[in-house]
Order: structure tokens, then C-alpha cells, then sequence
């Protein structure tokens, strides 16, 4: 039996990456998922894998930073199957790098409204749900959040990124201080460098060289897969990991060492 057998689940950018790895394990560990993303048709790709395979998925276009469809994301899942019992909140954007006194105000605001606010706005309306919700198994509901390692050490050139990923750590710890009574968990992964589209834009953009001078940065010298999150965001979701809460979760290879 699967670690998350005839539970729901629900993943945000979940049309490509670590989003879509995550919503397939949940699937294969025999969730039904929501998979949510702005970009509808990669949403739409990811649950008809998961039916491809025998799974239940439905594909939502939400944009995470903005409340109303966040509530409706909600309404629509619950309706559909009648509670929620995990939630990976792991929908981001990147950006250039800039100097810090050169970062444009319109650049802090974007990268903040999707990475920090976004996941304010998916857990909130996640936890009003799940505190109405009867005990299953270990507890209500389980949340984990994708920060990175730019959440306990600056990314260069990216303070707004550092902001947003060290910011998502500070409100994960403040749900599982204060829901821990409800029977609810709250933890993070934290990726290293992990090969997703959201990496290939960087490579893209730094150009010829850049992707070889990353491998050299990372652990054995080897890019992280999408699935190894993945994997991790959907044990810590799990009732294996009933007495995990409140923590962040490296999963980079031994790249950051606190
Ligand atoms: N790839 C890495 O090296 C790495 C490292 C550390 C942390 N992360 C984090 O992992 C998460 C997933 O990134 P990824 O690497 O899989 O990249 P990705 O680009 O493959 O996936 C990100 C997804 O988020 C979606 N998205 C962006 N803004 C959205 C919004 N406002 N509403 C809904 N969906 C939105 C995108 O459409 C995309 O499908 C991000 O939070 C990222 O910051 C990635």
C-alpha cells in the first residue's frame, strides 16, 4: 500500500520540474492530486500522466499570487474530493542577478509576490481547510513548502530570492508552532541545484560554460534530479514522518552544511 493511499493531495507548480516529479510520487503512492501552475496546458501534461499511469488528477490554472484564485483553487478541490490532505507549495520564478543597490523595485515585488506570498496564500486557504477536516491517520493534514538553499545562505545577485526562500522557512515554522494542536504538520525541502527549466534559464542566460561551472559547485559533481525532491517533500508529507514538523529539509547532495 502506498504512504498516501485514497489521501488528496495537491502540488503548485506542478506543470514542470520538481512540481510535476512530486505530483507523479504522489500519484504512485496513491494520492489523487490536484496539480496546479499558472501555465494551464503543462498542468493539464502532468495529470494526464497521472491518469497515463492509473492515477486521479485534476489540473487547475491558479496563480498562486493572487487570493481569489487561490480560494477558488481550493473550493475546486474540495468539491472534486472532498478534503485535502497534503500540499506541496513549490510554485516559483526566477530572475537575472542584480547588484544590490541596482535591483529594480518592480523586480524585489515580483520574485516576493509569487515565492514568499504565493506560499502565504496557498497556506492559509490550505489550513482553513484542513482544520475543519476529521483525523486521518496520524492528523489532519500535512504541509511542506519548496524553499532552497538560498533559504539559510545568500544566492549571489539574488536578494530577493534570498528574501523570499529564508521568509518561506520563517512562516513554515510559525504554521507548525501554531497548528501542531490541530494535529497538522508544517516542514520545507531545501533544493541544491536541481535540473529543471528553472535552471536551464540561468544556463541560457549565462551562456556557453556556465552549466559545466555549476556542476563543479555541486556535490560529487552532479546536478540534482527533480524526483530526489520529490521524494523527500512526499515522505515529509506522509505519515511515515508523523513526528517531523517545523523543519528544513536539505536536499542538495551535502551542499550546505550548517
Ligand atoms: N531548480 C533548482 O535548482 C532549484 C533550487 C532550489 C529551489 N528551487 C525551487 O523549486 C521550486 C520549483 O522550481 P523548479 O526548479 O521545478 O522550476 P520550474 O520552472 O521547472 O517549475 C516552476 C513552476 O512554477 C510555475 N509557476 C511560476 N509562477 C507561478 C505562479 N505565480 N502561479 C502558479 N505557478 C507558477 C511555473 O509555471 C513552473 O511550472 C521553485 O520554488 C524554486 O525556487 C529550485
Amino acid at each position: 500500500m502506498g504512504m498516501h493511499e485514497g489521501r488528496v493531495a495537491l502540488v503548485t507548480g506542478a506543470a514542470s520540474g520538481i512540481g510535476r516529479s512530486t505530483a507523479l510520487i504522489f500519484a504512485r503512492e496513491g494520492a489523487s492530486v490536484a496539480v496546479v501552475d499558472w501555465n494551464e496546458e503543462g498542468a493539464k501534461a502532468t495529470a494526464g500522466q497521472i491518469e497515463s499511469l492509473g492515477g486521479t488528477a485534476i489540473s487547475l490554472g491558479v496563480d498562486v499570487s493572487d487570493e481569489a484564485q487561490v480560494e477558488e483553487m481550493l473550493a475546486k478541490i474540495t468539491a472534486r474530493f472532498g478534503r485535502l490532505d497534503a500540499a506541496l507549495n513549490n510554485a516559483g520564478v526566477t530572475s537575472p542577478s542584480f547588484k544590490f543597490h541596482e535591483m529594480p523595485l518592480e523586480e524585489w515585488s515580483r520574485m516576493i509576490a509569487v515565492n514568499l506570498t504565493g506560499v502565504f496564500l496557498c497556506m492559509k486557504h490550505e489550513l482553513a481547510q484542513m482544520v475543519t477536516q476529521e483525523i486521518l491517520g496520524e492528523g489532519r493534514g500535512a504541509i511542506c513548502n519548496t524553499s532552497s538553499g538560498a533559504g539559510v545562505v545568500p544566492a549571489p545577485g539574488q536578494p530577493h530570492y534570498t528574501a523570499a526562500k529564508h521568509g518561506v522557512l520563517g512562516i513554515m515554522k510559525n504554521v507548525a508552532q501554531e497548528y501542531a494542536s490541530n494535529r497538522i504538520r508544517c516542514n520545507s525541502v531545501l533544493p541544491g541545484i536541481t535540473d529543471t527549466a528553472m535552471i536551464q534559464e540561468s544556463i541560457d542566460r549565462n551562456g556557453p560554460g556556465y552549466r559545466e561551472m555549476l556542476e563543479k559547485t555541486v556535490p560529487g559533481g552532479v546536478i540534482g534530479k527533480p524526483e530526489e525532491v520529490g521524494e523527500a517533500a512526499v515522505w515529509l508529507c506522509s505519515d511515515l514522518a508523523s513526528r517531523v514538523n517545523g523543519q528544513s529539509l536539505m536536499v542538495d547532495g551535502g551542499g550546505v552544511l550548517r
